[in-house]
């Protein structure tokens, strides 16, 4: 692992007659960054970016993206390796820690897990006030709030590090049954209970549907490692934007699902299979939707097309898309919506408006596929992107309490009305 090197290059800032040098940090893989922290002190002048599209707002060594060559690393190890090879409690651990376990360390980790199976039992009662056709990411967040409330002591997680690691613990070892809680409030079932004989994801599915497809549960962790971390996403950012005011864990991971659960992010995958389903009842005409899409009159878009970083394609689709493929053999499961899918791919890739603008499939395009044919209903889908990120999140929320940075605070460029006296009531029209 190598941290930022000391500033050996420089550019100028040339404003008016004057010119400032300000320093380039490097990263890793010889990214180029222009530092501006102190630009608003020597010039008066802040930069401007919207969107943060070119704006590095942190330094970290979680995790690297290459969006042009399609490459995601976790602490260096490729995002291929891991799904072939890992386990989703290994890749946590890896993201919690920098190195990958010894076997012993796994599983002293996994033990932990499981001795934080089982959430307070309030939670269950929490749940059950809400309505049952209340959105699961409402449900979720509502339950992932209320345990700094069962958790008093977890207000001190950013300052005491016994503390922080017990709460990542619970955090970790409890999103399973809360998730498992949320599917079966909805379905209208009794809660299950943990099974400490069972390993985190088999005992994730132990708790939704009381029992454990050996290979569902494999493809279901490969799923999980896919979406485990994906450095400074609009959820990420939210966690790291929320914890830089040194708020407690739970509240910080509150923060960021619930920026996770918009249809531009995490919500997409939902989105996705409601587009295929829609083009499936009308008919599987898939270029009407290319066209909907195209058309810049008609706000419709492929959802699962697209990606803020990767601009060739996104390496987690690839492996998602093989193990669409196997899942559906393993389960015998015939899903006309996977054939459109495929159809709607083929035909975008090969249409200039996509291809020119470097719209490929990202990780929600068959994700939703894999969560269907798991049994796992459309609206849970953003729930399971958010089982998946949690170590990810968790992870920047602790990168970023021992980095020292300071709390987040966008500057803006005002455009509102100037100085103006206050009109009386009768004055007005
Ligand atoms: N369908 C049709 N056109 C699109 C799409 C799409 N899915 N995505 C982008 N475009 C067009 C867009 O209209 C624009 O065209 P033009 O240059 O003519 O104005 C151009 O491509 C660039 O788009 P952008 O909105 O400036 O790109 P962005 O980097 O701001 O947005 C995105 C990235 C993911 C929000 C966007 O591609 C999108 O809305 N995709 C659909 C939603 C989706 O699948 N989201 C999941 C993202 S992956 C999971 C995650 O990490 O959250």
């Amino acid at each position: 692992m190598s941290d930022v090197a000391e500033p050996q290059e420089t550019v100028e800032l040339k404003i008016g007659e004057e010119s400032y040098s300000l320093p380039v940090i490097t990263g890793s893989y010889q990214e180029k960054g222009i530092d501006i922290s102190k630009l608003l002190k020597t010039t008066g002048h802040v930069t401007f970016d919207e969107g943060f599209k070119n704006t590095g707002s942190t330094t970290s060594s979680i995790t690297f993206i290459d969006g042009i060559k399609g490459i995601l690393e976790h602490r260096g190890y490729p995002i291929e390796q891991l799904a072939d090879h890992s386990s989703f409690t290994e890749v946590m651990f890896l993201l919690l820690n920098t190195e990958l376990p010894s076997a012993t360390e796994l599983s002293h980790f996994e033990q932990k897990l499981k001795d934080n199976a089982t959430p307070p039992v309030g939670l269950r009662a929490i749940l059950d006030s809400l309505p049952r056709e209340a959105h699961p990411m409402s449900m979720i967040g509502t339950i992932i709030s209320a345990l700094p409330g069962f958790y008093p002591e977890s207000v001190d997680s950013w300052k005491n590090e016994d503390i922080r690691w017990n709460t990542i613990y619970r955090l970790l070892g409890h999103m399973p049954a809360m998730v498992a809680y949320v599917y079966r409030r909805r379905q209208g079932l009794a809660y299950i209970d943990p099974d400490p004989s069972l390993g985190y994801v088999e005992n994730f599915l132990h708790m939704m549907y009381g029992e454990v497809n050996a290979e569902v549960a494999e493809a279901l962790d490969t799923l999980l490692v896919l979406h485990a971390d994906h450095e400074q996403n609009c959820s990420a950012a939210t966690v790291r934007m929320a914890g830089s005011s040194h708020v407690n864990l739970f509240a910080a991971i509150a923060a960021g699902n619930s920026a996770l659960w918009g249809p531009l992010h995490g919500g997409a995958n939902q989105k996705v299979i409601e587009m295929l389903e829609a083009i499936r009842e009308d008919g599987g005409d898939t270029q009407k939707y290319i066209d909907k899409a195209k058309d810049k009159e008609d706000p419709f878009r492929l959802m699962g097309f697209g990606h803020r970083v990767y601009k060739n394609f996104d390496p987690r689709a690839k492996v998602i898309k093989m193990y669409t493929d196997k899942v559906l053999d393993a389960l015998n499961i015939d899903d006309p919506v996977l054939d459109i899918a495929k159809g709607l791919e083929k035909e975008a890739i090969a249409d200039p408006y996509f291809s020119s603008r470097k719209l490929f499939p990202n990780v929600d395009f068959y994700s939703g596929i894999i969560y269907r044919a798991l049994g796992i209903p459309v609206p849970m889908f953003t729930v399971m992107f958010a089982l998946g990120r949690l170590p990810g999140w968790i992870a920047q929320w602790k990168e970023l309490r021992e980095s020292g940075q300071a709390i987040g605070r966008p500057r803006q460029i005002y455009t509102g009305y100037t100085k103006r006296d206050y009109t009386p009531m009768e004055d007005r029209s």
